[in-house]
Protein backbone atom coordinates (compact mmCIF):
# COMPACT_ATOMS: atom_id res chain seq x y z
CA UNK A 1 0.00 0.00 0.00
CA UNK A 2 2.95 2.19 0.05
CA UNK A 3 1.74 3.45 -3.54
CA UNK A 4 -0.18 6.21 -2.44
CA UNK A 5 1.54 9.65 -1.41
CA UNK A 6 0.81 11.28 2.38
CA UNK A 7 -1.48 14.06 0.66
CA UNK A 8 -4.16 11.57 -1.14
CA UNK A 9 -3.77 9.41 2.06
CA UNK A 10 -4.86 12.53 3.93
CA UNK A 11 -7.62 13.15 1.75
CA UNK A 12 -8.77 9.14 2.03
CA UNK A 13 -8.67 9.52 5.74
CA UNK A 14 -9.70 12.78 6.53
CA UNK A 15 -12.10 13.73 3.55
CA UNK A 16 -12.89 17.20 3.04
CA UNK A 17 -16.85 18.28 2.05
CA UNK A 18 -18.03 14.49 2.30
CA UNK A 19 -21.70 14.21 2.37
CA UNK A 20 -24.67 15.82 0.06
CA UNK A 21 -26.02 19.48 0.06
CA UNK A 22 -29.51 19.72 1.24
CA UNK A 23 -31.99 21.22 -1.81
CA UNK A 24 -28.70 21.51 -4.17
CA UNK A 25 -29.11 23.77 -6.70
CA UNK A 26 -27.31 21.26 -8.79
CA UNK A 27 -26.73 17.22 -8.29
CA UNK A 28 -24.74 14.91 -10.64
CA UNK A 29 -23.98 10.98 -10.34
CA UNK A 30 -21.34 9.15 -12.18
CA UNK A 31 -20.68 5.57 -12.35
CA UNK A 32 -17.29 4.78 -13.64
CA UNK A 33 -17.45 1.89 -16.61
CA UNK A 34 -14.04 0.95 -15.49
CA UNK A 35 -14.35 -0.40 -12.11
CA UNK A 36 -18.15 0.28 -11.35
CA UNK A 37 -17.75 2.82 -8.60
CA UNK A 38 -19.81 5.77 -8.06
CA UNK A 39 -19.60 9.45 -7.23
CA UNK A 40 -21.89 11.60 -6.48
CA UNK A 41 -21.48 15.56 -6.30
CA UNK A 42 -23.81 18.72 -5.36
CA UNK A 43 -23.39 22.30 -5.36
CA UNK A 44 -25.18 24.92 -4.34
CA UNK A 45 -24.70 27.92 -6.95
CA UNK A 46 -24.87 31.87 -6.37
CA UNK A 47 -24.59 33.99 -8.87
CA UNK A 48 -23.00 31.87 -11.39
CA UNK A 49 -20.27 31.28 -8.46
CA UNK A 50 -20.08 27.80 -6.81
CA UNK A 51 -20.71 28.60 -2.98
CA UNK A 52 -20.36 24.81 -1.99
CA UNK A 53 -19.97 21.44 -3.14
CA UNK A 54 -19.93 18.35 -1.21
CA UNK A 55 -19.13 14.76 -2.29
CA UNK A 56 -20.30 11.13 -1.79
CA UNK A 57 -18.64 8.44 -3.23
CA UNK A 58 -18.75 4.53 -3.41
CA UNK A 59 -15.27 3.46 -4.26
CA UNK A 60 -12.01 3.03 -4.10
CA UNK A 61 -9.36 5.58 -2.12
CA UNK A 62 -8.41 7.31 -5.10
CA UNK A 63 -11.83 8.53 -5.75
CA UNK A 64 -12.51 9.79 -2.36
CA UNK A 65 -9.39 11.87 -2.37
CA UNK A 66 -10.03 13.07 -5.95
CA UNK A 67 -13.69 13.91 -5.26
CA UNK A 68 -13.04 15.41 -1.96
CA UNK A 69 -10.19 17.56 -3.32
CA UNK A 70 -11.90 18.33 -6.76
CA UNK A 71 -14.82 20.09 -4.51
CA UNK A 72 -12.68 22.15 -2.89
CA UNK A 73 -11.31 23.68 -5.96
CA UNK A 74 -15.16 24.03 -7.21
CA UNK A 75 -15.82 26.26 -4.38
CA UNK A 76 -15.48 30.23 -5.21
CA UNK A 77 -15.04 29.21 -8.62
CA UNK A 78 -17.24 30.37 -11.41
CA UNK A 79 -19.46 27.83 -13.41
CA UNK A 80 -17.22 28.43 -16.03
CA UNK A 81 -14.00 27.93 -14.62
CA UNK A 82 -15.08 25.20 -12.67
CA UNK A 83 -15.90 23.39 -15.66
CA UNK A 84 -12.27 23.90 -16.67
CA UNK A 85 -10.95 21.71 -14.12
CA UNK A 86 -9.53 18.67 -15.62
CA UNK A 87 -8.73 15.35 -14.01
CA UNK A 88 -5.09 15.85 -14.88
CA UNK A 89 -5.47 19.27 -12.78
CA UNK A 90 -6.87 16.83 -9.47
CA UNK A 91 -4.41 14.51 -10.14
CA UNK A 92 -1.50 17.23 -9.97
CA UNK A 93 -3.37 19.26 -6.65
CA UNK A 94 -2.81 15.51 -5.26
CA UNK A 95 0.50 15.02 -5.77
CA UNK A 96 -0.04 12.41 -8.66
CA UNK A 97 -1.88 9.58 -8.03
CA UNK A 98 -0.22 5.58 -9.41
CA UNK A 99 -1.54 5.29 -13.41
CA UNK A 100 -3.38 2.20 -12.54
CA UNK A 101 -5.50 4.98 -10.31
CA UNK A 102 -5.80 7.97 -12.78
CA UNK A 103 -9.57 6.47 -13.74
CA UNK A 104 -10.60 7.51 -10.41
CA UNK A 105 -9.88 10.95 -11.19
CA UNK A 106 -11.48 11.02 -14.17
CA UNK A 107 -14.72 9.85 -12.38
CA UNK A 108 -14.58 13.02 -10.50
CA UNK A 109 -14.12 15.17 -13.32
CA UNK A 110 -17.34 13.88 -14.85
CA UNK A 111 -19.71 13.94 -11.42
CA UNK A 112 -18.12 17.83 -11.64
CA UNK A 113 -19.54 18.33 -15.00
CA UNK A 114 -22.72 15.89 -14.31
CA UNK A 115 -23.68 18.30 -11.46
CA UNK A 116 -23.42 21.21 -13.34
CA UNK A 117 -25.23 19.93 -16.09
CA UNK A 118 -27.59 19.27 -13.71
CA UNK A 119 -27.51 22.98 -12.72
CA UNK A 120 -27.58 23.85 -16.53
CA UNK A 121 -30.77 21.91 -16.93
CA UNK A 122 -33.10 23.13 -14.04
CA UNK A 123 -32.15 26.55 -14.74
CA UNK A 124 -31.94 26.47 -18.75
CA UNK A 125 -28.33 27.94 -18.60
CA UNK A 126 -25.80 27.26 -21.14
CA UNK A 127 -21.96 26.92 -20.65
CA UNK A 128 -19.66 26.37 -23.22
CA UNK A 129 -17.48 23.82 -21.18
CA UNK A 130 -20.32 21.48 -21.42
CA UNK A 131 -20.73 21.82 -24.71
CA UNK A 132 -20.66 17.67 -26.03
CA UNK A 133 -21.21 16.35 -22.50
CA UNK A 134 -23.08 13.51 -22.04
CA UNK A 135 -23.57 13.17 -18.25
CA UNK A 136 -24.62 9.10 -19.40
CA UNK A 137 -22.22 8.68 -22.00
CA UNK A 138 -19.78 5.50 -21.39
CA UNK A 139 -17.22 7.22 -22.96
CA UNK A 140 -12.95 6.98 -22.75
CA UNK A 141 -12.63 6.98 -19.22
CA UNK A 142 -8.98 5.24 -19.87
CA UNK A 143 -7.29 9.02 -21.39
CA UNK A 144 -4.84 10.54 -20.09
CA UNK A 145 -3.57 7.55 -18.41
CA UNK A 146 0.37 7.60 -19.44
CA UNK A 147 2.09 4.84 -21.34
CA UNK A 148 3.37 2.46 -19.08
FE1 LIG B 1 -12.86 2.72 -9.12
FE2 LIG B 1 -10.85 4.04 -8.16
S1 LIG B 1 -10.91 1.93 -8.60
S2 LIG B 1 -12.72 4.82 -8.79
Amino acid sequence: MAMYNEKVMDYFMNPRNMGEIENPDGVGTYGSPVCGDMMQVSIRVEDDVITDAKFKTFGCGSAIASSSIATEMMIGKTIDEALAITNKQIVNELGGLPPVKIHCSVLADHAIKSAIYDYSQKTGKTYAGLEGFDPNAEEDDHHDIPEE
